[in-house]
């Protein structure tokens, strides 16, 4: 078959019809365990799985137990691939497993990961309390920062062995340099130790921006947001080299943060409408963001492009990305309780966290998603406390745009 686009692989690709009745669409393969035909296909099964001999030409990964693997996970781990142009992924029980089961992959004691500021407030807690109560250390570099910048945390320290980027961060949208890591981790990797660049793409998702194509390692994804898009599932996924994501998996396998087959089932399912999604979702996006920039009460937008980020954001928008996305924060004039009033006032968003759904949401990220930094944390990260979080649905824009315009009235 002539190559396609990822759009019209994903309605064939991974699945055989012929291996489950003839069934158009993947049945729900809700097993706890897989039945061996002999006992002696049962060991070959777990000598693979355990990696105690390797896989001949011919063989591939037995089904054994649900923890390990799954049709469910297994087909959508094969669809996923094709926008980051990656060779393999891992699906997990959460955004949160996908980066905290591949982060312990990769480290161990005596190890450090450094990472861009600010990044999602789970994966916050993770690098400044979590990892370092485990002897990993972590330091942090501002998410826009310049590979002069990025390097002098990594020069002269032998103990790095990630560099983590969460671009556009989660909730500034400032973008990280990905071809800069790349460089600083070529530059000071040798035969003893390989820097691995992980990469959170959640904010943007797969559609506008392919990491892996900068030179990011490994892709990770809450892909509760835009994979699953429905905010009715909760999962994570890992996108990169076939050899690294083996390694995401044994940790998966023993931390037990694969997901589940329904879970997995109902990502697929909404597979097929992620670029429609996702390119609809821009749109009104663009249209809310023209209306804030406007506005009078507004201080600021931040949203990727706009000159308003300053050029170097921009110049790396441009170089990373081909679309803007869904995802808007910005500055109303005043403090936390003018944000509060437009948060109270507004009716066809809803207030809630999470992002990347067809229904648009609205938050705080001061005081909700990343509460848990001190307040020097988020001076230091560009969290202020005017500062509102906007995920753009599939609404009518005009109707939100109206619903923004009488909450910012009421400043
Ligand atoms: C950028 C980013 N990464 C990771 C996560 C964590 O994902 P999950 O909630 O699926 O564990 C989130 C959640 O909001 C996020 O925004």
């Amino acid at each position: 078959m002539s190559h396609v686009k990822p759009q019209t692989e994903i309605f064939s690709k991974g699945y055989d019809p012929q291996r489950s009745e003839g069934a158009a669409t993947p049945p729900v393969f809700r097993t706890s365990t897989f039945i061996f035909k002999t006992a002696a296909e049962g060991k070959r099964a777990f000598e693979i799985a355990y990696g105690l001999d390797t896989m001949k030409q011919d063989e591939s990964p037995a089904l054994i137990y649900t923890r390990v693997n799954n049709p469910n996970s297994e087909i959508l781990e094969d669809k996923v691939i094709g926008w980051d142009g990656a060779e393999a992924a891992a699906v997990f029980s959460s955004g949160m497993g996908a980066i905290s089961s591949t982060c312990l992959a990769f480290l161990k004691p005596g190890d450090t990961l450094v990472f861009s500021d600010p990044v999602y407030g789970g994966t916050e807690y993770l690098f400044r309390h979590l990892l370092p109560a485990f002897q990993i250390k972590t330091k942090h570099f501002p998410a826009g920062a310049t590979q002069e910048e990025m390097e002098a945390l990594v020069k002269g320290d032998p103990t790095v062995k990630v560099i983590y980027l969460e671009s556009p961060a989660n909730p500034t949208m400032q973008m990280c340099d990905i071809a800069a890591a790349r460089a600083i981790a070529d530059k000071y990797s040798d035969d003893k130790r390989k820097i691995i660049v992980m990469m959170d793409n959640t904010f943007m998702g797969p559609i506008f921006s392919t990491p892996i194509k900068h030179g990011a390692d490994i892709l990770l994804y809450s892909a509760t947001k835009f994979f699953g898009g429905h905010s009715d599932l909760v999962a994570g996924l890992a996108i990169g080299r076939k050899d690294l994501i083996g390694q995401a998996k044994v940790m998966r396998t023993i931390l037990g943060s694969n997901s589940d087959p329904d879970t997995a089932w109902l990502i697929h399912r909404s597979l097929g409408t992620l670029q429609i999604r996702m390119e609809k979702q821009q749109e009104n996006a663009v249209k809310i963001v023209e209306f804030l920039r406007k506005h009078p009460k507004i201080e600021r937008v931040a949203y990727p492009g706009l000159p308003e980020m300053g050029d170097r954001q921009v110049a790396l928008w441009k170089k990373q990305c081909t679309g803007t996305g869904s995802i808007v924060s910005f500055l109303v004039k005043g403090g936390e309780p003018e944000a509060f009033k437009v948060l109270d006032a507004v009716h066809h968003m809803k207030l809630a966290v999470s992002l990347g759904g067809i229904e648009t949401l609205i938050e705080h990220p001061g005081t909700m998603t990343h509460s848990d930094m001190t307040a020097a944390e988020k001076i230091h990260a560009g969290i202020t406390e005017n500062m509102i979080r906007l995920s753009v649905g599939l609404e009518d824009p005009e109707d939100l745009i109206a619903d923004l315009k009488q909450a910012l009235d009421k400043i």
